[in-house]
C-alpha cells in the first residue's frame, strides 16, 4: 500500500511520523511517498521519517518527490498537508483584512478566503493526478472549502480534516471539571464554526444548560487557539458550546482591536520561532533515536489523521469528527454541503451520522457562513471576479461592500503569482 503524503516539508511532520508509528503495525508495509516543493526541508523531513522509524522498528518505506506525478502514482491514499506560498501568504491573509477593520485569520473570513483561492487549484491538480480511487485525506485549509471544490468539480473521493475539536473537548472538559478522557461532544456545523448541545459522560446524556449556569468564567489564559473565558462567557449565553474560533464571529470588534495593538501576525510570530524549530528538528534527524520539538503540530494533529487513514484502509468504522458532504445529517444545512459532523468512517468513506437541526441562535450564522463557503468554492474554481467579491459579501464579518472590494483587490494582487485562475 502507498500513502503520498503531499506537504511533507511541513513543520507539522514530525507529528506525522508520531502519528504513523502510534499505527505502524497496522500499516506494515506501507510506503510513504513524501512531496514537498521545498527540497532542502522535504530532505530534512524524511531523514527524520527514516531514523524516527529504524529506531522503532516500523517496517515503511519512505522515498522523496519533487514533483507530483511520481508520488501520486499508484497511492491508495493522499494525504494533503500544505500552505500555498507559505508563511509569507499566511501574513498577507492575516494583515490585508485588518487593514480594512475586518480580523485577519488564516481560515475564518477573508484571509481564510485568500488562502482557499490559492489551496483550490493544487488541490484540483492533485485530484486529477491521483488514482481515481484514491482517497484524498486533506489537512489543507480551510479544509471545507476545498473538500468542495475538490467533491464538487472532480468527483474524486474526498475527506476534509481537522483536529480542532479535539482540543476544544479538552479545554471544555478542564472548564467544566469533567474528565477528557471519558467525554465526548457532539460537534455539527462548519469546520471552524461547530457547536456542541449535547455532552455525555461515559456515555451518559449530560444536562448541558444548567452545567453551563454553574460555570464561573475564568480569568485570562487566552493563546493563539483558545481563549477560555470568551468561550465560558459565550456558552453561558449560548446553552451550548461554541469551538472556538465562535469568538471572530461574537467579539469581532474587540478581536480587531487586539490584533492591530499586537502589531504582530500569527505568521510575523511563526516565522520568528520557525528558524530554532527547524535547527532542532534537522538536528534531531541525524541523531539515532530522534526526538524532535512538538512545537509545531505536536498534538493530536498526525495521529487524527492516520487513524482516518487507517478506519478507511482498514474498515474500522470508527467514530470521529471529519468533513463531508451532509446527506440529511444537519437538518438546517443542504444535503450537499460539505459539513463537520459525527461520522461512521470505513472502507466505503465516511457515513454522517442523523444530528438533527443546528441550535437556533447559531443557526443563521451558519448558514450564512455556508452560504459564504460554496461561492468561495465556486470563485476558488472558475476565477470568476464577481463571484469572489459575492462570496465576501456573504461573510458575516465583512459589512460593507468597498471593504469587500478592497480586500478582494488588495488580496488578488498580492498573491497573483498563486492565482493561475484570475
Ligand atoms: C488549529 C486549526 C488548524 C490551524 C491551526 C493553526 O489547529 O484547527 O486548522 O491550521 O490551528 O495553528 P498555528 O499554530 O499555525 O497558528
Ligand atoms: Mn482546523
Amino acid at each position: 500500500m502507498k500513502i503520498a503524503i503531499i506537504g511533507a516539508g511541513s513543520g507539522y511532520m514530525p507529528g506525522v511520523v508520531r502519528g504513523l508509528l502510534h499505527r505502524a503495525g497496522d500499516l506494515a508495509g506501507t510506503e510513504l511517498a513524501c512531496h514537498d516543493i521545498d527540497a532542502p526541508q522535504l530532505d530534512v523531513m524524511t531523514r527524520l521519517a527514516r531514523a524516527m522509524f529504524a529506531a522503532r522498528g516500523a517496517s515503511f518505506t519512505v522515498t522523496a518527490h519533487t514533483g507530483l506525478k511520481p508520488a501520486l502514482d499508484g497511492a491508495s491514499y493522499v494525504f494533503t498537508t500544505f500552505r500555498p506560498g507559505g508563511l509569507a501568504a499566511r501574513h498577507l491573509d492575516e494583515s490585508i483584512p485588518l487593514r480594512h477593520g475586518v480580523v485577519g485569520q488564516e481560515t475564518a473570513g477573508p484571509g481564510g478566503f485568500l488562502m482557499a483561492l490559492r489551496s483550490v487549484p493544487i488541490l484540483l491538480e492533485i485530484a486529477a493526478a491521483a488514482p481515481p480511487d484514491a482517497w484524498i485525506v486533506n489537512y489543507t485549509n480551510p479544509t471545507n472549502i476545498v473538500t468542495d471544490a475538490v467533491a464538487r468539480t472532480t468527483g474524486a473521493r474526498v475527506i476534509g480534516l481537522c483536529d480542532q475539536f479535539v482540543g476544544d473537548t479538552e479545554m471544555w472538559a478542564d472548564l467544566l471539571g469533567l474528565p477528557f478522557d471519558r467525554l465526548e461532544a457532539e460537534w455539527i456545523g462548519l469546520n471552524h464554526a461547530t457547536w456542541a448541545s449535547r455532552l455525555r459522560l461515559d456515555g451518559t446524556e449530560l444536562d448541558v444548560p444548567s452545567l453551563l449556569d454553574g460555570l464561573e468564567i475564568p480569568g485570562g489564559g487566552a493563546t493563539p487557539w483558545r481563549d477560555p473565558s470568551r468561550m465560558a462567557e459565550l456558552a453561558k449565553s449560548l446553552g451550548f458550546l461554541p469551538n472556538s474560533y465562535a469568538k471572530y464571529y461574537f467579539f469581532h470588534d474587540e478581536v480587531v482591536r487586539e490584533l492591530r495593538d499586537k502589531g504582530t501576525t500569527r505568521a510575523q510570530d511563526i516565522l520568528a520561532m520557525l528558524p530554532a524549530y527547524r535547527e532542532q528538528v534537522a538536528a534531531e534527524s541525524r541523531r539515532p533515536d530522534p526526538d524532535p520539538s512538538r512545537e509545531r503540530g505536536g498534538g493530536e494533529h498526525g495521529e487524527f489523521a492516520v487513524d482516518v487513514i487507517c478506519a478507511l484502509h482498514r474498515d474500522e468504522g470508527r467514530r470521529t469528527i471529519v468533513n463531508t458532504r451532509n446527506n440529511g445529517a444537519i437538518a438546517s444545512l443542504d444535503d450537499d454541503a460539505i459539513v463537520e459532523v459525527p461520522a461512521i468512517v470505513g472502507r466505503s468513506g465516511p457515513v454522517p451520522l442523523t444530528m438533527g437541526a443546528l441550535p437556533a441562535p447559531v443557526r443563521g450564522l451558519t448558514q450564512a457562513i455556508h452560504a459564504y463557503e460554496r461561492l468561495a468554492s465556486d470563485a476558488a474554481v472558475t476565477g470568476d471576479r464577481r463571484t469572489a467579491l459575492q462570496a465576501l459579501l456573504a461573510h458575516p464579518f465583512v459589512r460593507s461592500k468597498h471593504t469587500a472590494e478592497r480586500i478582494l483587490d488588495e488580496g488578488l494582487a498580492a498573491h497573483r503569482e498563486h492565482l493561475p485562475q484570475f
